[in-house]
Parts: C-alpha cells; structure tokens; sequence
C-alpha cells in the first residue's frame, strides 16, 4: 500500500498534475502546485460539484466570499477559542506531533493487523469463506476491533474534555512511539490554535489581526439574510461555495490529504428548525449518490457516524474513502443547528432571522451542512483511476483511468506519421473540437507510445489519421480503457466524444 502510494506520488509529477510548492528552494511542507494536467482535473471536479449542487437544484445558489473576513467573525463561529488540536513534543528528537494523529496511526496498524487476518482466512476457507462471520466470531480478530474501540472512545472523551493529561496517558499507555525516532520519550501536551493570522493595514498601531479563513462556510453564514432577501429565497434553500481555506496543520502529510492551504466545497442548507434530522439523512445520501455517480466503486465508500461532535454540530458523519493509505475521511456532513447563525446574531448585534410566510412568525433557521475537500477529492479520483495493467502480450501498462467527465485533456489527436498531409487533417480535426472539448495534438514518436502517454496521461481517447483518411474521411478512435479501436467518421467524432465525457 506504501508502495502503492508511493506510485501516486511519483505519477501525479511526473504526468504534470502535482509539484511540490517552491520546489527551486526545496519546497514548502504540506504546499502544493496543481501543474497543468491537475489544474484542469480539479477544476473538473469543481465544474462536477457545482453543477449538482447549484445549477441542478433550483434552491441552490452560489458566492464567492473573500477569504479575509472581519476577525469577530472567529470568535462568534467558536474558532478563536475552540480550534485547537492537542500537540505532543518528544523531547528526544525534538519533534512536534498531533496527539490524535498518533493514536490515529496507532488505531490503522491495529486495523492492518485485522486486515491480515482476514487475508490469511479468505485464503484458507477459499469460497466458503463468511467474512462478516470471521469478524464477528474470530477471538483475535474481535480482540483487536475492541482494543480499536476502547482507543477511539478514550480519545473522543478526553479531546471533548480537553484534558491534555489523559491524551498524554492514552499515548503512554499504549506505548507509541515517536515514527521517526522511536522513542518514547514525550513531554507535555498542549493546546495549538490551527488559524493564520495576519495583518491588515500599514502603521504597526493601527494594523489590525485579521485571520486566514479556515473554513468556508462563515462566508456563507455571514451572508446569509444579503442572499435570502436579494435571491428571495424560500425556505428550505441552500448557499453554495468553492475556495481557498488555511489551516497551520501540525503533522501535515500524506502528500495533497492534509495540507496547509487546501479548497473546500461547501453548501449550506437552511432549514426550518425541528426538520433536521430528515435533512441530515437526505443529505447523507444526496451526497453519497454523487459520489457514486463518478463510478469509482461502491466498496470504495462507507459512512462514518461521529460520536464525537464539534462544538457547533447536533449530529455529524463523514463520507470515508478508501485511500492508499486506508479509509480516511473524505466529506463532512454536519448538522449545525443554529450555532452560527444565533453566534453571529449575538457578536454583530444584528438579525439574523427568516420570516416564514406559511407559519407567520420569524425564526433563525438551523443548518445542514456539506462539506468537501477538493483536494482530498483530487488525491480520491487519482489515486483510483491509477493501475498498472498486464497485457496479453506480458507488457504492463501504466493508465490513469479518471472518470471521462473529470479527465484534463479528453482527446489526443494524432497524425500516423509526419508526412503526407496527414498532420494537417490532424491538426483540422483539433480546430474542430477544441470548441467544445480540451483536446492535443501529439506527432512526437511511434504511434504506439503515444497511446501510452496518453493511458498514463488519462485522455480517455486518442484518435488517429492515417492514410485512409484522406480518402475516406474516417479515423480510428481507440478507446483508453478497453483499449478497442474502431473506425469512424471525422464528421462523428463530437458526438461520439461528448456522449462519453458529458454527464
Ligand atoms: N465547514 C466544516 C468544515 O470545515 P472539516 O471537517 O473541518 O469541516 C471539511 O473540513 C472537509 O475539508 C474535510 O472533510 C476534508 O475533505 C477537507 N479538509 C479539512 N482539512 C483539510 C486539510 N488540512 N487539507 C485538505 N483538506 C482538508
């Protein structure tokens, strides 16, 4: 699974969809660049979400809000005081970690371990095999799921309580160790705001403390009455956005899962209060269906129901995805009450409240909220669509099987050879369709090794002229998952294409 991630890594640069941030000055820790091919793919995925959630849903609007807001903001949305994560210091190596992070950590090597069990039964039993039945019954396996549990459910009592000593005596008791050094030799735990500041005017007097949003929903919050009335909103209606969030994540790793400066995708729904559970389960699986819809594998996904609520949430889960690294949290679902929108009543001094015609009285609507990373999308679609395939021949090769809808470049147009016309017809057909998809145009090398670059580039189609064109009008179109090849009309070849990638 290292290994296969590794992969990921390696890929994404080398097929120009990530760069590490200032990587002439060794990089930023946990900063990327999206290179050519992944700023088109994620901006896909932006296009895919917002088409579902703001052009299909006619209670659906979107903004863009400025990433600085007013600071009061951050105390009224709890973050000044509440966002914090339990930091652990080693004393040996003189390294910073995230509490939760370690038991984490401690947590999935548990879970390999379970993993393994249930490979070394599979292979056993063969088709007789009940996996739910070994979950349940194996003593060894049922040992570790429970050791699993009691962790997790200390670690939840003891952040909600912020009792630092308990977090220090879960990681000491259950002996984990620093991951670079291996010592155990851990000091105090404290508590680390996870917000950027920053300033905002000239004269060091007047400057004022301004934060990094690190999330985007306050944006919405805060415009919540400007969009109702000037949209003439009717309840239930939602606010949708994209942008940049920041966060000074401690142990920030895993390459593009957990960054400093990421994007979010979020909507809030608000609701009448009292409807919220039937708007979280909607939600739910609004959201999960649309995860689905991209074809990725349903076995791919699960629901995580949280026992744990932030401070702000009547009932939260997430949408997890099966990383390289194992099931991580992908999506947030949240049922946010009306913490907001009363909080910011409260710190502005102003209403916040709807009037709802039908029941004749006004109210401060509680909110459902959807919340994605698209980075975390990003590494989601990658690292899925990225397969090493044996070939009849005994070749492998390496294709990037994206979802057609987010792939960056949707067709490469290629001549046969350099000669005779051919790269003219070639070049016609890319005038063509560059109206209406991003298309190439690639006459460098054997024909062969360019449906290759174009495999492990994810360009679900590659079209070729050759000699019979010039007579006949007609192309091979082969296909980068099937790898079947067909000929057909130049004249065909928007629709053939725009059947595939448009959704
Ligand atoms: N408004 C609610 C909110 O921000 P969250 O669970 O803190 O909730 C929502 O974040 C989503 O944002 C996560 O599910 C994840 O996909 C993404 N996210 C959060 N922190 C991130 C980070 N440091 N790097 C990349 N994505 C992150």
């Amino acid at each position: 699974q290292d290994d296969k991630f590794k992969k990921v890594i390696s890929h994404a640069k080398e097929y120009g969809y990530v760069f590490q941030s200032s990587e002439i000055y060794d990089g930023l820790s946990a900063v990327y660049d999206y290179a050519q091919n992944g700023a088109e793919l994620k901006k896909n995925i932006r296009d895919y979400w917002w088409k579902a959630m703001v052009q299909m849903n006619e209670n659906i609007v979107g903004i863009d809000a400025a990433i600085f807001m007013h600071p009061t903001t951050w105390k009224a949305s709890g973050h000044v005081d509440a966002f914090n994560d339990p930091l652990i210091d080693n004393k040996d190596s003189k390294k910073r970690y995230r509490a939760d992070v370690l038991i984490e950590d401690y947590c999935a090597k548990i879970e390999a371990k379970i993993d393994k069990e249930v490979a070394k039964a599979e292979k056993r039993f063969g088709e007789a095999f009940n996996k739910e039945e070994f979950l349940a019954t194996n003593g060894r396996v049922v040992g570790y799921q429970e050791k699993i549990n009691a962790t997790l459910s200390r670690m939840g009592q003891s952040l909600e309580k912020e009792d630092l000593a308990d977090v220090k005596a879960l990681i000491e008791e259950l002996e984990i160790a620093d991951p670079l050094t291996g010592s155990r030799n851990w000091t105090d735990v404290k508590q680390f705001n996870l917000m950027f500041g920053t300033k905002l005017g000239a004269s060091a007097e007047s400057a004022m403390d301004l934060y990094l949003r690190p999330e985007t929903a306050q944006g919405i919050f805060v415009n919540f009455l400007n969009v109702q009335k000037t949209g003439r909103m009717k309840i239930p209606f939602g606010i949708a956005q994209t942008g940049k969030a920041f966060r000074n994540e401690i142990v920030a790793r895993q390459f593009i899962f957990r960054m400093r400066e990421f994007e979010q995708m979020e909507m809030q729904f608000f609701i009448k209060p009292g409807t919220q559970k039937e708007w979280y389960e909607h939600w739910k699986e609004t959201r999960m269906k649309w995860h689905l819809s991209l074809g990725m594998g349903a076995d791919n996904y699960r629901f995580h129901d949280h026992d744990k609520l932030a401070h702000y949430a009547d009932a939260a889960a997430d949408i997890e995805f099966k990383f390289p690294f194992g099931f991580k949290e992908l999506e947030g679902i949240h049922s946010r009450t009306d913490f907001d929108l009363k909080a910011h009543e409260e710190f502005s001094g102003k209403k916040l409240q709807y009037f709802d015609h039908e029941e004749n009285k006004s109210y401060v609507p509680y909110v459902l909220e959807t919340s994605i990373g698209l980075d975390r999308m990003f590494l989601a679609v990658f690292s899925n669509a990225l397969q090493e395939e044996e070939l009849e021949n005994g070749t492998t090769r390496t294709v990037l099987k994206l979802p057609s809808v987010l792939a960056p470049v949707k067709a490469a147009i290629l001549p046969l050879v350099k000669k005779d016309g051919l790269p003219e017809v070639a070049r016609k057909i890319v005038e063509e369709l560059k109206w209406d998809f991003n298309v190439i145009y690639d006459e460098k090398d054997a024909v062969g090794r360019r449906y290759r670059r174009q495999d492990a580039n994810g360009t679900p189609f590659c079209i070729t002229v050759d000699h019979d064109t010039l007579n006949d009008n007609t192309v091979t179109i082969r296909h980068r998952d099937s790898m079947e090849q067909e000929r057909v009309n130049i004249a065909d070849l928007q629709k053939i294409i725009k059947q595939e990638v448009d959704v």
